[in-house]
């Protein structure tokens, strides 16, 4: 099936480099060489951004390092592996690796990271996907998890990070969507292949969706069990500021693509663990879409829940896809989040969201109070 990443770049040609088709496993392990984060600062600028072609020049790093931000989370797509070969697979860490603004990044500027689908491996793979187990172990290799990383050996790569001083302590969930994720749910396409029912549909001057939809089945899941027992225990803990680092849209509704919205169940558990555990001052991130906007939920919500999602590093989207709880305009050009957090008021946390073009400039801004984001 086609999705959103072959309509764009179904022929690109990649340049790989450090690679050997055929030397899976025989071959040393590509590493970033980035920093770990320390943990007993709190940071006060965290960049992120998803989403990063590696053939091609990925000039967006500049206005990265010229925001001076003293964390960068990776939310995913970091590259476009998109294959069943590790040695391909590994051959696409090296070649971003090999970035020359990925590495002025990595020798500055600590680093967090999730995968999303085609990191992962695949297009919109899920628990299906073959190679899950030695994608994590390349996953983890790359991006520096200690030998002795639960990252390395649980069902997924999923993790909690907590930055703590002055007693007062910023959570940053790293969940996974990939490892566990059931199938997700097509829309009947009538036998057709999503680009002719697509092409049906805009020669008959029809809006086109994407190929998914909604799934209500309240066994489907993007978590799986054990990691809603951790996510669950990991926010009934205290913190000050929380940040949900997705690979895909939480609060944004369109499901044509893949989004929280399509796995009804966890959307809704995500809202209600909130809420029970009481987990107040928590805001998303996210990344996948290729075009960056800024979303609320305000109702049936504990508090208002937004997202601010920053896609791609280097990849654009030909059309905006619907969103009702977008604010705001959307951004369709390259860029990447910022967050810069205020901890000088012991009475609440002040964040600005940012989104932020290849130049620098500010495209989408929203602020926010940690007062306003409590279960009342
Ligand atoms: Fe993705």
């Amino acid at each position: 099936m086609t999705t959103r990443r072959d309509i764009l770049l179904a022929s690109a040609a990649l340049p790989l480099m450090g690679g050997a088709a055929g030397m899976a496993g025989a071959a040393p392990a590509v590493v970033s060489g980035v920093r770990r984060p320390a943990l007993d600062r709190l940071p006060q600028r965290i960049a992120y951004g998803s989403c990063a072609e590696g053939a091609v020049p990925q000039p967006i790093w500049e206005a990265v390092l010229a925001a001076d931000p003293d964390l960068f989370i990776f939310l995913g797509d970091n590259i476009y592996g998109d294959t069943r070969d590790p040695a391909v697979l590994e051959a696409k860490y090296a070649q971003f690796a090999a970035q020359p603004g990925f590495r002025r990044l990595r020798d500055r500027v600590p680093v967090l990271a999730v995968w999303d689908d085609h990191d992962y491996g695949e297009d919109d793979a899920g628990a299906e996907y073959p190679m899950k187990v030695t994608s994590q172990r390349i996953f983890c290799d790359f991006w520096g998890e200690p030998a002795d990383s639960p990252r390395r050996t649980r069902d997924g790569i999923y993790d909690s990070v907590e930055f703590s001083a002055g007693g007062r302590r910023l959570q940053v969930l790293l969940p996974d969507l990939r490892f566990n994720r059931t199938p997700i749910r097509m829309l009947d396409l009538g036998g057709k292949t999503y680009d002719d029912w697509a092409a049906e549909l805009e020669r008959a001057g029809r809006t086109v969706p994407g190929p998914y939809e909604r799934n209500p089945d309240p066994q489907a899941t993007m978590l799986g069990a054990r990691q809603w027992q951790w996510l669950e225990a990991q926010l009934a803990r205290p913190a000050d500021l929380r940040i949900l680092a997705s690979s895909l849209q939480v609060v944004a509704d369109f499901p044509g693509w893949e989004a929280w919205i399509n796995y009804a169940e966890d959307h809704q558990r995500l809202l209600q663990t909130i809420r029970s555990t009481r987990a107040d001052g928590l805001f998303c991130i996210s990344g996948d879409t290729h075009y960056a906007e800024a979303s609320c939920l305000r109702t049936n919500a504990p508090y208002p829940l937004w997202d601010f999602t920053s896609s791609g590093l280097t990849e654009t989207w030909p059309v905006l896809p619907p969103n009702s709880r977008r604010v705001g305009e959307a951004w369709r050009e390259p860029n990447f989040g910022l967050l810069q957090i205020d901890w000088s008021d012991a009475a609440a946390v002040r964040v600005t969201a940012q989104v932020r073009d290849v130049t620098g400039a500010v495209r989408i801004e929203q602020r926010l109070d940690t007062r306003e984001l409590r279960v009342t």
